[in-house]
């Protein structure tokens, strides 16, 4: 795909990942906007890059992710790009019973729930457009898990089976479906390092969003990056195969 004179809205875009694709892709001469929950970051976001639009929007709130859409019709009606990226990762210890689970971010909604309905939302109004795409970011964890985060872990799972059947069903229209496989980088949702993570070398953010964009340009769907690459070949037997054997 292009890219560049592309308009891009990026969840969680104001940090980490988000905010080094965010830089990138300004830098590659796209317009950017990112959205998250808290004001302050956001603010802190556009000072560092002060070509971005930002909106505050929480996407586990089904009211917020039509909102987002209607404000992204209303205000930037030439947005080609969604990408799913905001996430949240928890330890848990299971032999505790459900109290580990209770309280706190909810991985599923966020890393899933949040996922699949906005691209739901977006299918229709980027249908519209002559070049579009979806790119959800996933993790090396979808493919093989880390156990102290199972949760997350089989949240990414789910976004990359979402992912593929996605791809398969746009695979005749104009949008384009790319799943970005981070391998561990260094950002705020690893503090402080899960304990067993052996991916312990963090890829800093920027090096992530440069090993990117020259993928998304040659059309490369699926983007395992770093040590995601030998979790993604470690999972694999004859998984395509199976895949359009159902698929037909
Ligand atoms: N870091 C890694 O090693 C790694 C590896 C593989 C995959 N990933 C994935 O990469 C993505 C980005 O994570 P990151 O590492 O860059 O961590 P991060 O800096 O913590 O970024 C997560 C972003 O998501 C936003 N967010 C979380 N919940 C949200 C909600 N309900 N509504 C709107 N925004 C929300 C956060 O902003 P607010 O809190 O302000 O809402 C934050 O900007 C995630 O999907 C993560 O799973 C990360």
């Amino acid at each position: 795909m292009k890219i560049k004179d592309n308009t891009i809205l990026i969840t969680g875009g104001a940090t980490g990942i988000g905010f080094a694709l965010a830089e990138a892709l300004t830098k590659a001469g796209n317009k950017v906007i990112i959205c998250g929950r808290r004001p302050a970051k956001l603010a802190e976001a556009k000072a560092r890059l002060p070509g971005v639009e930002t909106k505050v929007c929480d996407i586990t709130d089904e009211k917020e992710r039509a909102a987002l859409l209607e404000w992204v019709k209303s205000n930037f009606g030439e947005l080609n790009i969604l990408i799913n990226n905001a996430g949240a990762q928890r330890t848990m210890r299971l032999k505790g019973g459900v109290q580990d689970m209770l309280g706190g971010e909810d991985e599923i909604q966020t890393n899933l729930v949040a996922l699949v309905r906005l691209s739901a939302y977006f299918i229709p109004f980027l249908l519209e457009k002559k070049e579009s795409a979806i790119i959800n970011v996933s993790s090396g964890l979808a493919f093989i898990p880390l156990a102290v985060k199972p949760v997350y872990s089989a949240s990414k799972a789910a976004v990359h089976s979402f992912t593929v059947s996605l791809r398969h069903q746009l695979k005749d229209s104009s949008i384009k479906v790319f799943e970005i496989i981070p391998p561990t980088v260094d950002t705020d949702l690893l503090k402080p390092v899960a304990p067993g993570n052996t991916l312990a070398k963090r890829m800093p953010p920027h090096e992530l969003a440069a090993a990117v964009l020259p993928a998304l340009a040659s059309d490369q769907y699926e983007i395992p990056v770093g040590e995601a690459q030998g979790l993604v070949e470690g999972s694999r037997a004859d998984f395509y195969q199976t895949f359009n054997k159902i698929n037909k």
